[in-house]
């Protein structure tokens, strides 16, 4: 997989939305996967700002990568509201191109059959970005003895929740136990997948992810068999890699 470490948070999310507006001006249609996180947070600022007047978000479709259950499109705490805050209302972006999980739907296995047929119908996913949990999840797809391949319905362990509490007051008891997320081959149909880490918290998973075995103990390790996917780490991220040199 190719790697590239950057100085820090601020020059990596310059050069990857530097490449995000570049493929929106060639493909105006194109079809982005979107995560949340606090990692996105300072992509999605530059993004808004880099594409100001360069490019044009109308034609663009976007699918968030998963959402809570339970949690409607219009609470504070919700995914939706997320981008809502850091990237959609900053950009020309047209509601109806913006593709969410609904985790407030009455039958949510319906619900996911849904947006895995709307992916296949926007022509699959060009460019899915990626963050990452501390124990290797990607989307929401947890560690454990197997994994899921589609959109799918799943528990949250305790450590997610624990790091998603910052969006619910800092209160690991109003999370969520279930989510909503892409499986694992929904993402890894997209044609494109960038991995973005930063801080020293991530350094492990990181290293796992790109040396280490592939196992559903570490989802991110899945991404090895991917022909284009790429890790953009931090200095800070990439502590663990050796001979890794920042750009
Ligand atoms: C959540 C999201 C993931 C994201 C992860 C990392 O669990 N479901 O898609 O990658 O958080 O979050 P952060 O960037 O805040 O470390």
């Amino acid at each position: 997989m190719q790697t590239s470490v950057f100085e820090d948070q601020g020059a990596l999310a310059r050069e990857l939305a530097r490449r995000i507006t570049d493929a929106i001006r060639q493909s105006p249609a194109i079809v982005l996967g979107l995560p949340t996180g606090r990692t996105p947070i300072k992509l999605y600022d530059e993004l808004a700002r880099q594409t100001a007047g360069r490019a044009s978000w109308a034609r663009v479709r976007t699918f968030n990568l998963d959402e809570f259950v339970g949690i409607p499109a219009s609470h504070p705490s919700s995914y939706r509201q997320f981008m809502e805050q850091h990237l959609f209302r900053h950009v020309d972006a047209a509601p109806e191109h913006l593709n969410f999980l609904d985790g407030t739907a009455p039958d949510l296995e319906a619900e996911c059959r849904r947006y895995e047929a709307a992916i296949d119908a926007a022509g699959g996913i060009d460019l899915q970005i990626l963050g990452i949990g501390t124990n290797g999840h990607i989307g929401f797809n947890e560690p454990g003895p197997e994994l899921a391949a589609r959109t799918h319905r799943v528990t949250l362990t305790h450590e997610t929740r624990v790091s998603n509490a910052g969006l619910f007051g800092g209160n690991v008891e109003q999370v969520p136990v279930e989510a909503l997320s892409m499986g694992m081959a929904t993402i890894l149909h997209a044609r494109r997948i960038v991995l973005v880490a930063t801080g020293g918290r991530k350094a492990s998973c990181v290293q796992q992810t790109i040396n280490g075995p592939l196992t559903t103990m570490l989802p991110a390790s899945f991404l090895q068999l991917h022909p284009d996917a790429e890790v953009m780490v931090d200095r800070e991220a990439a502590a663990r890699l050796e001979g890794a040199t920042s750009r």
